[in-house]
């Protein structure tokens, strides 16, 4: 039976210049360069510089995601940008990259699921495609989360950075199978009871103010492994697979001890995880398709490959994705 499949076509992304050590946050804070090594496995991040927009990084992640895949703008059916951080609270971040980049028809709009706001993108995407909505879908993480820091807390300014990451996905037709190009599965879960775990303390309706990012991290980590895991089986499961079959887990890169964690707990080994939190913390909705990007840059991912994406945040909301290369 012959079915549409999204296939990843073009990956990209980008990092702003601005690279901040553990140790500068030494000087402001009461914290180390070992702590936060230790704690989270974050030893760098990149800080957005003044002026410069989540729309910005957006930007510049499509632009390397459409020069890989021989694409021009125009080709384009819709954007769909994760993001948290947005430029304004209207108009879209989405509809912003959508002028930038030239891109006169077609829709473009924002997804809000905080740090599984990338799993939720792609698998509306997805969603478009095989509804056939739209054939080809520019899919983004943007963030620039140094904006919601409040820099006295050491409990969390020293975990986030700013980037983006950007893959195309276009509708090509497929056996049906788990041999297939494409999506495979998608899973997306929320419980809105944990809002008060991680949040930002300010929003339009209620203070009129942008708010500074507030988290409880243990608990955060507690959920994280178990919920990480389960939508990964379930992914895996919907995707007609076992996680033998897995080439690359790509994880949202939180925490360096929860990826170890959750992999283990999957009876996965770390020889097959893509890491970057290490040089650039959580970039939130960013962090998936950047370490995607990343591992396709380093030559890691190979056509016939099959990745298992998944991530966690606030909400709580998580997810994962399956994605043969
Ligand atoms: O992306 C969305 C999802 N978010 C996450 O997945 C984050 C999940 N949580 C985490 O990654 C971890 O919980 C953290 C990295 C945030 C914290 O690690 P932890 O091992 O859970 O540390 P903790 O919160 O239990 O704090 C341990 C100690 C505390 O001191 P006391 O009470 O034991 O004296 C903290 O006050 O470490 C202290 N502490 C710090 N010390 C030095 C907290 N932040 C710092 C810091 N430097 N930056």
């Amino acid at each position: 039976m012959t079915v549409t499949r999204a296939v990843a076509v073009g990956v990209g992304h980008y990092l702003p210049e601005r690279v901040v050590e553990n140790a500068e946050f030494e000087k402001t804070l009461d914290t180390s360069d070992e702590w936060i090594r230790s704690r989270s496995g974050i030893e760098r991040r990149h800080f957005a510089a003044e002026g410069q927009l989540t729309s910005d990084l957006a930007l510049e992640a499509a632009k390397m995601a459409l020069k890989d895949a021989g694409l021009t703008a125009s080709d384009l059916d819709a954007i769909v940008l994760a993001t948290s951080t947005p430029d304004q609270t209207f108009p879209s971040t989405a509809s912003k990259l959508q002028a930038a980049l030239g891109m006169n028809t077609g829709f473009a709009f924002d997804i809000q699921a905080v740090c599984a706001g990338f799993i939720y993108a792609i698998s509306t995407a997805n969603a478009l495609i095989v509804s056939g909505q739209a054939e080809r879908v520019l899919v983004i993480g943007a963030e620039t989360f140094s904006r919601i820091m409040d820099w006295s807390d050491r409990s969390t300014c020293v975990l986030f950075g700013d980037g983006a990451g950007a893959l195309i996905l276009e509708a090509r037709q497929g056996n049906g199978d788990s041999a297939d190009q494409g999506i495979l599965s998608t899973d997306l879960q929320s419980d809105g009871r944990y809002n008060d775990l991680l949040y930002v303390d300010g929003g339009v309706s209620s203070t009129q103010t942008t708010g500074v990012l507030r988290m409880q991290g243990q608990e955060v980590f507690k959920h994280a492994v178990g919920k990480l895991a389960q939508t990964g089986e379930i992914a895996l499961e919907r995707a007609g697979v076992t996680v033998d079959d897995v080439t690359w887990v790509i994880p949202h890169q939180a925490n360096l001890r929860i990826i170890k964690r959750t992999v283990a707990k999957m009876g996965l080994t770390m020889d097959r995880v893509v890491v970057t939190v290490q040089d650039h913390g959580n970039t939130s909705a960013a962090s998936i398709p950047l370490a995607l990007s990343v591992a396709y840059q380093r030559g890691q991912i190979k056509r016939g490959d099959l990745l298992l994406m998944e991530g966690i945040g606030g909400g709580l909301a998580w997810g994962a994705a399956t994605l043969r290369w």
